[in-house]
C-alpha cells in the first residue's frame, strides 16, 4: 500500500545503489517547488557543499588479519539498542514529498530497528505517528511561549514518546532563495505557480499531492505548536520556525518538565555543549541543519572533537551531508555515538514508499557492515580516533 505499486518499485530501486541515487531518481518526478524544498539549502549553498566535501579531509588506516568474521553494527543510545548508528532525521512536511511519508519512513525505521525522529513541522499528528511506531523520537523547534511549555511536554509525554529534540538552530527562519523562486512556502500555500507546478507532475499530483488533501485536508502544519491539537486549519496558529527570544531558560523550563531524555539539536560550538550538560540535557545533535540555516558555518565534522571533549556522558548525534557507511564511520571515530540522515530518507519514500526507505536503510546498514570489516573493526565501539588519518 504505497504510492506506486510493488513491481514497479522493485523495477526502480534496482537503479538505486547508494543514498545519493535516490536524489537523482525523484528529481524529475517530484515538482520543481517540492525537490527544490527538500534539495536545497541556505543562500549560497557553501555549508551545504561544504558538508559533503569535508569527509575527504580524512583517510582511514586499516587493520588486518582480525577476525571479522562476527561482526555488530549494533549501537546502545538512551538505553536501547538499535540494529545500526544512524538515524532517519526529523523533516517538516514531509508528507507532501511522499505520499503519508512520515508514517512510511518510520515504519520502515521500526521494521529495521533504527530510530526515527518525528518533526513537530510533519502534517502528521504526533498521535497518530506514535502509533506508527511506538519508539519514535520527537523534535520541536525552539517554541511555544514559556507558558505553553507544560502543556507541550505533556501532550508530548501522553503520546508516549520518551526522546524530546529540541531543534536550537532556527531563531528566525533563514533566507532559502530556492523556495523564493519555486514559490514553495511552510505552510504550503496553494498558488497558480504551484498548481501550474503539480499539473507538469501528474504522477506526484495523483500518488501524493491529491492523497494527501484527501487524507489531511489543506497541507498545513499539525504540531507546530504541540500545546494545540492539530487541525486542517493549523496552519494560523502561527510561523513554522523558532522563536528569536527562546532562551536557555526556556530550554531548562523544558528540561524541568520532560521527565524523559533530552536532546538539544543543532549545537556546533563547544561552549554550548559545555552550557548543554550543565543544563541537564541528555545529548546534543552537532549539525548545521544539512546547510539549511547560517550558509558558512562549520561542518560538524570540523568541530566534532573539539565538542566530544566537553561532553561527558551525553549521548553525542552528528548531522549535515552524511551519506556513506564511511563518513558514519568517521564520525564515529570523532566521537560521534550515532548520526542523523535526512534528504535521502524522504526521497527514498517518495520514490517508493516503504520499500525505498527499508531499501535506503539496507544500502547504508550493508556499507557500515562491510566497511568495518575492511577497517579490521567488528563493533562500532572499536571505532575510535586511532582508524583515522
Ligand atoms: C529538515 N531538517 C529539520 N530539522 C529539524 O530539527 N526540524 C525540522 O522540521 C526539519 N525539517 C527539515 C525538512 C527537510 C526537507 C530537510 C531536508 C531537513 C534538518 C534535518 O533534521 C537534518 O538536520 C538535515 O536534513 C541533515 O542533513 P542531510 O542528511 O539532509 O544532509
Amino acid at each position: 500500500a504505497s504510492g506506486l505499486r510493488p513491481r514497479r518499485h522493485r523495477h526502480l530501486l534496482r537503479h538505486v545503489l547508494n543514498l545519493e541515487d535516490f536524489e537523482r531518481m525523484v528529481e524529475h518526478r517530484l515538482p520543481r517547488a517540492v525537490f527544490g524544498y527538500v534539495s536545497g539549502g541556505a543562500e549560497a549553498g557553501v555549508t551545504y557543499q561544504h558538508n559533503r566535501e569535508v569527509f575527504a579531509q580524512w583517510r582511514f588506516i586499516t587493520r588486518i588479519l582480525r577476525d571479522v568474521s562476527r561482526r555488530s553494527t549494533a549501537t546502545t543510545l538512551f538505553g536501547r539498542t538499535y540494529a545500526a548508528p544512524f538515524a532517519i532525521a526529523p523533516m517538516g512536511a514531509s508528507a507532501v514529498v511522499g505520499y503519508d511519508a512520515d508514517n512510511r519512513m518510520a515504519r520502515a525505521a521500526m521494521d529495521a530497528n533504527i530510530p526515527f525522529i518525528l518533526s513537530a513541522n510533519s502534517i502528521t499528528p504526533l498521535e497518530e505517528l506514535a502509533q506508527t511506531n511506538p519508539h519514535a523520537w520527537f523534535a520541536a523547534y525552539q517554541k511555544p511561549a514559556a507558558e505553553n511549555i507544560q502543556a507541550m511536554c505533556e501532550r508530548v509525554a501522553a503520546a508516549g514518546y520518551d526522546v524530546f529534540m529540541l531543534t536550537v538552530d532556527v531563531p528566525v527562519g533563514s533566507n532559502r532563495e530556492n523556495n523564493i523562486r519555486t514559490g514553495y512556502t511552510m505552510p504550503l500555500r496553494p498558488t497558480p505557480r504551484l498548481a501550474l507546478d503539480g499539473l507538469s507532475h501528474p504522477r506526484w499530483l495523483a500518488g501524493t499531492g491529491l492523497r494527501t488533501v484527501l487524507k489531511r485536508g489543506v497541507p498545513a502544519i499539525s504540531n507546530i505548536d504541540p500545546t494545540q491539537r492539530p487541525t486542517i486549519f493549523s496552519r494560523t496558529l502561527g510561523g513554522v520556525t523558532g522563536h528569536a527570544a527562546f532562551a536557555w531558560e526556556q530550554a531548562e523550563l523544558i528540561r524541568r518538565h520532560w521527565k524523559g531524555r533530552f536532546v538539544l539539536k543543532g549545537i556546533l560550538s563547544k561552549e554550548d555543549a559545555r552550557i548543554a550538560r550543565e543544563s541537564g540535557v541528555d545529548g546534543i545533535v552537532v549539525s548545521n541543519h544539512g546547510g539549511r540555516q547560517l550558509d558558512g558555518s562549520v561542518s560538524p565534522m570540523d568541530v566534532l572533537s573539539e565538542i566530544r571533549a566537553e561532553t561527558g556522558d551525553m549521548t553525542v548525534f552528528a548531522d549535515s551531508g552524511f551519506r556513506r557507511g564511511t563518513d558514519v564511520l568517521k564520525a564515529l571515530a570523532l566521537g560521534a555515538h550515532c548520526v542523523l540522515i535526512g534528504r535521502p530518507f524522504l526521497f527514498a519514500a517518495a520514490l517508493a514508499g516503504e520499500a525505498g526507505v527499508e531499501h535506503a536503510i539496507k544500502l547504508l546498514s550493508r556499507e557500515i557492515d562491510t566497511d568495518m570489516a575492511l577497517l579490521g573493526v567488528s563493533a562500532v565501539d572499536q571505532v575510535d580516533a586511532s582508524v583515522l588519518r
